[in-house]
């Protein structure tokens, strides 16, 4: 960990250990397992307001609360969880990504009766606004129930400016500013750059180590660093790792810029566990080349997960080929589903 005081997070579980070496990157020995598991969507790309409960998916219910127009769920480009686990008989729960739109976020999370009274963390997956937009007004606006000192969990180079090289032109992305987070006094920024244990049960991936060969950055993503405008590889781009209990790997991607094969694999390697349970989160392929959609699909099909479910960024084309390959596994996601893993 990497903060300015004492880290203020979690220490890792007694149950659980980084530092053994597996090609000189660190480890995460995970004993500790999962009783159960509820990721809630808060925010995201898609929302159908009528879809039925299938599987492990409990859909969002309509109840007006007020009127008709106080009952729908707000969706948008972009991507925010409620993380919630049982270990030992003992419930915890943090906030995975923030979505970009604090009206619509604020909204949802009173619709589906999440409240930041119950965060004993918040994690952000990487520096897009699409999954910190909405963070500081959040937190602002909740400041009465955020618990004090509650730790921000990022990877590195979170807070630099982000850019898109569009054909069009270059379009700045803006950045979260660090300062900003800071002085509303009530959130203690913690950086990592292994893996680390946010609740616990729940890793932060650490750098994800690329093994793929197809699984690229396209040129068009950008960072600032000094007064140059660079490739951006998404070195600090965090996944979420987590073990149920005799089911094996949960593993949840905020855009999977690092590529989600890569981020199954990494989970894989750090854990020393294969099984794999599911695969939800953006999987950052929307306008990829069918070739790339392709492999990817294949690959994870070879992992063989018991339920994929793509969000947010994937896209359309990449979706849809989850759901041709993979049709006993593929779950369709919309704003406000819970899906809920049992041991
Ligand atoms: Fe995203
Ligand atoms: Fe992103």
């Amino acid at each position: 960990m990497d903060t300015e005081e004492e880290s203020p997070g979690l220490p890792l579980s007694p149950k659980t250990e980084t530092g053994c070496a597996k090609g000189g990157m660190l480890c995460i020995v995970v004993g500790l397992e999962l009783d159960k598991l509820t990721v809630t969507v808060i925010t995201d790309n898609y929302y159908d307001a009528l879809r039925p409960d299938f599987k492990i998916a409990e859909r969002y219910k309509m109840k007006p609360k007020t009127s008709i127009y106080n009952m729908n769920l707000h969706a948008e480009h972009g991507l925010a969880c409620c993380i919630e686990t049982v270990v030992d008989g003992k419930p915890h729960s943090f906030m995975f990504d923030f979505g970009v739109d604090f009206q619509g976020v604020s909204k949802n999370m009173e619709l589906l009766n999440i409240d930041f009274k119950m965060f004993e963390a918040l994690a952000l997956s990487h520096g897009h606004f699409d999954h910190w937009g909405a963070l500081i007004a959040l937190v602002k606006s909740q400041s009465e129930k955020v618990p004090k000192g509650i730790p921000l969990y990022v990877g590195e180079e979170v807070f630099s400016e982000r850019f898109v090289n569009f054909p069009s032109g270059l379009v700045s992305l803006e950045f979260l500013n660090r300062e900003n987070v800071e002085s509303l006094g009530l959130v203690k920024v913690a950086e990592t750059k292994e893996p680390f244990a946010i609740i616990p049960g729940a890793y932060f991936s650490g750098r994800i180590e690329r093994v793929t060969e197809y699984e690229k950055v396209p040129p068009i993503f950008l960072v600032q660093r000094g007064d140059k405008k660079e490739h951006d590889m998404f070195i600090g781009e965090q996944a979420l790792f987590l073990n149920m209990k005799g089911k094996g790997l949960v593993v949840l991607s905020g855009c999977a810029h690092s590529g989600i094969v890569n981020t199954v694999k990494h989970a894989q390697k750090m854990t020393g566990i294969e099984k794999v349970h599911a695969v939800l989160g953006g999987f950052h392929l929307t306008g990829a080349k069918p070739e790339i959609i392709q492999r990817t699909v294949a690959d994870i099909k070879a992992i063989n997960p018991d339920y994929i479910v793509p969000m947010h960024c994937t896209g359309y084309e990449a979706i849809t080929t989850f759901e041709k390959e993979m049709p006993n596994q593929f779950i369709i996601n919309t704003v406000g589903t819970r899906y809920l893993f049992t041991a």
